[in-house]
């Protein structure tokens, strides 16, 4: 059986930003907050679940830092002593004014999602981010000790591919490890979005034109990430390659959707209503017994190549 660690929780199917790839600008149909967990009964869930070996809790969105009073649930979290990583992903707009208070409330660093360094690109992949106040919330972010701070590239031939070199300027005197991301088919599309693909070995070679690079072995913690020091540098580099370097074969997480639901996997639409369980009263043993022939029936990989177009749900919906 797989081992599994790891669950990421999309708390909220809102966010602030509209990012192309994601969400269509005038957003997708959202969940009616009575269908969206409590923090009671995503506490309540996690507990019942540590017995399993559960020991890291992703929070994803949406956007995370748009659910109300989200520093509860952190500290709720955090009061189950074998959670060792409570870790959340985040578009970084928040983040300067809330980084202190969701370090005191426990939680262990972030992962800031960032496609571009200028501006005006930036505000085009967004639809209406500000890419000031997410710098903002990087320093911010360090600065609290949210560390390792991890910025998320996602690589899209003819958009970013001529910053990739400078993400690396950016990590060489800053304390943050930039990860680029193969764009995966999820969620908003054109016809040519498989052109935009950039694979991460390119990546890769193109950064070592100018920088050198050692693998570092030490922090693959199990993640989707190859990770590599840029020699000289106070940041590092991380390479997700979601679909021309596959890590399904040693993927330790679940998905829970906002509603309640368990995915297996990003790509594959099959779902475990999990909050109706709840809601009927099941008991903690019941509750691990669903997850327990969920894992079993975790399946061995994705099936990306297939493309676009075939998810119910799109990444906002998922938490990536
Ligand atoms: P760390 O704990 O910091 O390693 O985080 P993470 O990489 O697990 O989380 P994050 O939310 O930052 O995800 C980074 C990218 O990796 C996103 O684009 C995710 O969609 C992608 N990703 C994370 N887990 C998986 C996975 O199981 N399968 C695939 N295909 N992509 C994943
Ligand atoms: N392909 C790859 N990464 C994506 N993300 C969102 N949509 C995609 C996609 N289609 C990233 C976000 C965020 C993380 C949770 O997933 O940029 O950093
Ligand atoms: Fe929001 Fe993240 Fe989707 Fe961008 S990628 S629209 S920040 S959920």
């Amino acid at each position: 059986m797989r081992k599994i660690d790891y669950i990421r929780i999309s708390i909220t199917d809102r966010c602030n930003l509209r990012c192309v790839y994601c969400m269509p600008e005038e957003g997708v149909e959202l969940l009616k907050h009575q269908d969206m967990m409590s923090f009671e009964e995503i506490y309540n869930l996690i507990k019942a679940l540590v017995p399993l070996g559960i020991k890291k809790i992703r929070l994803t969105g949406g956007e995370p830092l748009v659910r109300q009073n989200i520093e509860e649930l952190i500290k709720m979290i955090r009061s189950i002593p074998e959670i060792e990583d409570i870790t959340l992903t985040t578009n970084g707009i928040l983040l300067e004014e809330m980084a202190d208070g969701l370090k005191q409330a426990g939680l262990s660093r972030v992962n800031v999602s960032l496609d571009s360094l200028d501006e005006n690109k930036f505000k085009k992949i967004t639809r209406w981010g500000n890419l000031e106040k997410v710098l903002k919330g990087i320093d911010k972010a360090i600065e609290v000790g949210l560390n390792p701070v991890k910025i998320n590239v996602v690589a899209i031939k003819g958009f970013n591919d001529d910053e990739f070199i400078k993400f690396i300027d950016f990590a060489y005197y800053k304390e943050v490890q930039v990860r680029f991301i193969e764009l995966m088919p999820i969620g908003e599309s054109d016809e040519e979005a498989i052109l935009k693909h950039y694979p991460i070995d390119d990546i890769k070679t193109l950064i070592e034109t100018k920088y050198k690079l050692e693998e570092n072995t030490h922090i693959r913690t199990n993640g989707p990430a190859e990770n590599y020091n840029i020699v000289g540098a106070v940041g590092s580099v991380g390479f997700i390659g979601a679909l021309s370097h596959k890590f399904c074969s040693t993927c330790n997480r679940l998905r829970l959707t906002a509603d309640g639901r368990f995915r297996p996997c990003l790509y594959i639409d099959k779902e475990y209503d999990v909050l109706s369980l709840i809601r009927k009263g099941a008991s903690d043993e019941e509750l691990r017994e669903f997850v327990q022939k969920i894992i079993l029936g975790k399946p061995e990989g994705h099936n990306m190549e297939d493309g676009w177009g075939n998810q119910r749900r799109k990444m906002s919906q998922i938490g990536g």
